[in-house]
């Protein structure tokens, strides 16, 4: 077992440079699938997602290599692929749900298992499930996987309405749709830069998609697709993170390789919270000189405020003048991690979607257990400005999200160091 181990109390100063985003690269490794040849994909980070991302292709036939160096994978796809998902690799990670649209649009059928990933919160697939029966597929849950299969000429395009503009459901019904028969509308579509990432490589594949980055995408299958080269979109999520480390320590980050307009909400609340956000040349930059305000969080789908975001935002306000109320609107559970922050003092009371944050001048160290990637990046943050030390355990969720978050921190000017520890859990 490894943990982080924090001496809190000091400025970070420098910069960092943002490589692509987690929650893009596992989906465009997905979409290879969808032709067979060479796919290569840059800016893919070096994280144990990636590396079961891999492995799921490679059961399927893919030949896959990856090259941490230059954050580089290639992805050979058969003409014949496999249509299984095993459990063991998707209840490692909710984002193996991605092969769900490619395997059924190139083999006509899938067997995914149901997935795991953060405990977050319920995190539910019947929007997946819902609109791939629109599209013709019959979809069953059968020994614990979804079996699902296309009619015997392939999906049928249709007009898809989502209940909620789903990250996950708008990615399979996108995958599906791009080798289906006629066109195929998504209605109420997610709108994140990943989800624009996604379209932007499966039209150089030869996708024909309308409306990339508006609510409602029209797609008109094809009846093939061909490999091709992409870089991922710089991950908003690290940048945002950093945002907020800039600011909590009352510090300057300048943050490179980032596209600022893709967290401009969070941006804003920085700068409600007393931070100066400036441009630069390929990013942006943060500085921060007097202790935070708090600020309220409501968090929605893209533009809106990422969750992804509101547990470093927590920790922000925590140690902030005033009291802030953060409100949760997509994963119930995201406020588990208030337990553990309040062992370093926070003063948080939850009810239902519901955080109130009273800022205190200080926090104190204390050891405290990820929940989550984010929670676990939240603790982190405060465990930077918390009076003495602070051990962060289970920083196994945070290496799912932050490549070598650790020795970019030190080059900042924190204290923080990662070690062994025997623990009893
Ligand atoms: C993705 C991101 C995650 C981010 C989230 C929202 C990945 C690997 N993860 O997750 O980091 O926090 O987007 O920006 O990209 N839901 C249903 N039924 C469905 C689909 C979703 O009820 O069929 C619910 C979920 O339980 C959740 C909400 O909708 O409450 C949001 O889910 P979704 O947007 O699909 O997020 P993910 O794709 O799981």
């Amino acid at each position: 077992m490894e943990v982080f181990r924090i001496q809190g109390g000091h400025r970070l100063s420098g910069e960092v440079r943002i490589t692509g985003a987690k929650n893009s690269s596992l989906k465009l490794m997905a979409a290879a699938l969808l032709a067979s040849g060479k796919t290569t994909i840059h800016s893919v980070p070096n994280i144990l997602d990636v590396t079961i991302m891999a492995e799921l292709l490679r059961r399927l036939g893919c030949a896959v290599s990856y090259d941490p160096a230059n954050e580089t994978v290639e992805i050979e796809v058969p003409e014949t692929i496999e249509h299984r998902a095993d459990y063991d690799l998707v209840r490692r990670m909710r984002a193996s749900i991605a092969v769900l649209g490619p395997l059924v649009a190139r083999t006509g059928s899938a067997d995914v298992a149901l997935p795991g990933g953060d405990a977050i919160g319920s995190r539910g697939l019947d929007m997946h499930i819902a609109g791939l029966e629109r599209m013709g597929a019959s979809v069953t849950n059968e020994h614990g996987y979804l079996v699902v299969q296309a009619p015997s000429t392939g999906l049928v395009g249709t007009q898809v309405y989502l209940d909620f503009p789903s990250v996950g459901a708008t990615e399979t019904l996108l995958m599906a749709g791009v080798l289906a028969v006629g066109k195929t509308v998504i209605d109420n579509a997610a709108r994140e830069p990943e989800i624009v990432d996604i379209c932007e490589m499966l039209i150089k594949m030869g996708a024909d998609i309308e409306g990339v980055g508006t609510s409602l995408i029209t797609i008109n299958g094809v009846s093939e697709l061909t490999p091709t080269e992409h870089t991922t979109v710089p991950d908003r999520i690290v940048a945002g993170t950093w945002a907020v480390a800039a600011a909590i320590t009352q510090g300057q980050i300048k943050i490179q390789n980032s596209n600022p307009e893709h967290i401009a909400l969070a941006l804003d609340k920085l700068v409600a919270a007393g931070a100066n956000v400036s441009d630069i040349e390929n990013g942006f930059q943060v500085s921060m000189d007097k202790r935070p305000k708090a600020v309220d969080i409501i968090t929605l789908p893209y533009p809106g405020f990422a969750t992804d975001l509101q547990p470093q935002f927590i920790a922000l306000n925590a140690i902030a003048e005033g009291q802030a109320m953060v409100t949760e609107n997509l994963f119930e559970a995201r406020f588990r991690f208030v337990q553990e922050l309040s062992r370093l003092g926070a003063e948080v009371r939850t009810d239902g979607h519901h955080a109130l944050v009273k800022g205190r001048a200080h926090l104190s160290g204390a050891p405290v257990e990820a929940t989550d990637i984010r929670a676990g990046a939240g603790l982190v943050l405060a465990g930077l400005v918390a009076e003495g030390e602070t051990t962060v355990h289970a920083i196994e969720h945070i290496d799912r999200g932050y490549v070598s978050f650790e020795k970019d921190l030190t080059k900042l000017g924190a204290i923080i160091s990662r070690e062994k520890t025997q623990d009893f859990s």
